[in-house]
């Protein structure tokens, strides 16, 4: 299994671009099945969850292939309704396979996607909301059975925000007959991404990126081209890579406007940021301040930087309070943070952090999820000689060449077999 070997070897500088996001790309290729025909895609980022993805559409009978750096989807129409448990486990997102295949074909089965390291993630949300569209929907064997001769338009209050949920049930009702609302849905930047994309296919959707989504169902849609949103989460995480480091970076390819939560906080802690439409530079800074967060759904501070930042509070001055809304269990870089040398406490959903400048030091760590790795790859950069993160593939799963993006700054990285 790969590991990652990071050596502590001064600021970082340069320029680096940002790819393109995993989670507007993953939901935006499952509303392939809802149209006939060639989708093309641009901006793809090469990751094992987007190759899972496309394993998942091709066993459904499409085609996917990568053309120099487009990625083109072919869909036919389905000889099966049916995403395995093989499929489904390797990746949460699969299951978003079936608001599209439900409002097309009137049927889905996916396995239930089961549990997960960061929390218990049910689906019971997008189930509510297939239901309200008319669907009936058992469960068996491990399987969500979906089926409905036609879904109908209604109004769906999601009793907590999902961006999984959201998108899922949105993508069922463009096919559905009449009006949907869709009442406290996630505002997320990808649900604005994976919107757009359903229109111009054709889809009638407004209010995407607000709390109420509005969808007047269609006859029919046709494939369209799109090129993916930047990462914000990868973004984010360069970011901090930068400051950890007392470096000088400019991250481009991005929007700054999707990382205003984190880009206030960095501030507030000391740190020089300037921003243009599409590019953040961080500037140098010999130290800074702890300044708390609470994570919560967008526009908020996003969950999925929250094990980042705590790398940087880690070797801040002073003592951060995190506190985790999202998921209830996403403080597993804990343990491996105080490994190398972090003076931190996790509750439940708290953690408290004192920090130590300058104190880190390099040691054997474990990844355990996609983010937490990169928090671990964060406090190596900083830690006096080598750390090694073990399970890496978590990494490869959401951040595209980070090695190398990170190399190219100055960072002293390289992975091992
Ligand atoms: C997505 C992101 C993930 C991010 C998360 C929160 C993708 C592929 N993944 O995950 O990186 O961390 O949003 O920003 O885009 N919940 C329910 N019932 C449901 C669905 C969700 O109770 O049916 C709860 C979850 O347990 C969690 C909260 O809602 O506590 C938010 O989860 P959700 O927004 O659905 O996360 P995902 O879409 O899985």
């Amino acid at each position: 299994m790969d590991k990652m070997v990071v050596v502590g070897n001064g600021p970082l500088k340069g320029s680096v671009a940002t790819s393109g996001a995993k989670n507007a790309a993953l939901p935006i290729l499952f509303s392939t099945l809802l149209a006939e025909g060639e989708h093309v895609f641009r901006n793809v980022p090469k990751l094992k969850d987007i190759e899972s993805t496309a394993e998942l559409l091709q066993s459904l009978g499409c085609e996917t292939r990568w053309d120099g750096d487009v990625f083109r989807v072919k869909v036919s129409r389905l000889q099966s309704y049916e995403a395995s448990y093989d499929l489904v486990r390797k990746m949460r997102a699969s299951f978003l396979c079936m608001g599209p295949m439900l409002a097309k074909y009137g049927e889905a089965v996916v396995s239930q996607p089961g549990g997960c390291a960061i929390g218990s993630r049910p689906i019971d949300l997008h189930l509510e909301g297939f239901k309200a569209l008319g669907a009936e929907i058992t469960q068996k064997e491990g399987y969500v059975h979906a089926a409905t001769p036609k879904l109908k338009g209604s109004t769906f209050l999601f009793e907590t925000v999902t961006v999984g949920g959201t998108e899922n049930v949105m993508m069922a009702a463009t096919l559905a007959k009449g009006k949907t609302v869709l009442e406290n849905a996630a505002k997320e930047p990808e649900i604005v991404d994976l919107a757009e994309y359903l229109n111009k296919m054709g889809a009638k959707i407004t209010g995407h990126g607000t709390s109420v989504i509005t969808i007047e169902g269609v006859e029919k849609l046709t494939p369209a081209e799109h090129s993916i949103m930047p990462d914000r989460i990868e973004a984010g995480t360069l970011l901090i890579a930068g400051a950890i480091t007392k470096g000088h970076v400019t991250v481009t390819k991005c929007v700054p406007a999707h990382l205003e939560a984190l880009i206030i906080k960095m501030r507030d802690a000391g740190f020089k940021i300037e921003t243009t439409k599409d590019t953040m530079t961080v500037f140098p800074c010999e130290s800074w301040n702890a300044v708390d967060i609470t994570t919560a759904p967008h526009p908020l501070f996003p969950t999925d930087l929250q094990a980042q930042y705590m790398a940087l509070m880690a070797v801040a001055n002073g003592t951060t309070v995190i506190t985790e809304t999202v998921f209830e269990n996403r403080f597993m870089h804990v343990q491996e943070l105080i490994r190398l040398g972090s003076d931190i406490t996790p509750k439940t959903r708290v953690a408290v952090v004192r920090g130590r400048p300058n104190e880190l030091t390099g040691a054997q760590v474990m990844a355990t999820d996609l983010r937490a790795s990169a928090s671990l790859v964060l406090a190596g950069l900083v830690a006096k000689g080598e750390t090694v993160v073990n399970r890496i593939y978590h990494l490869d799963r959401g951040y595209e060449k980070l090695e190398d993006k990170l190399s190219s700054l100055g960072a002293v990285i390289r992975r091992i077999e």
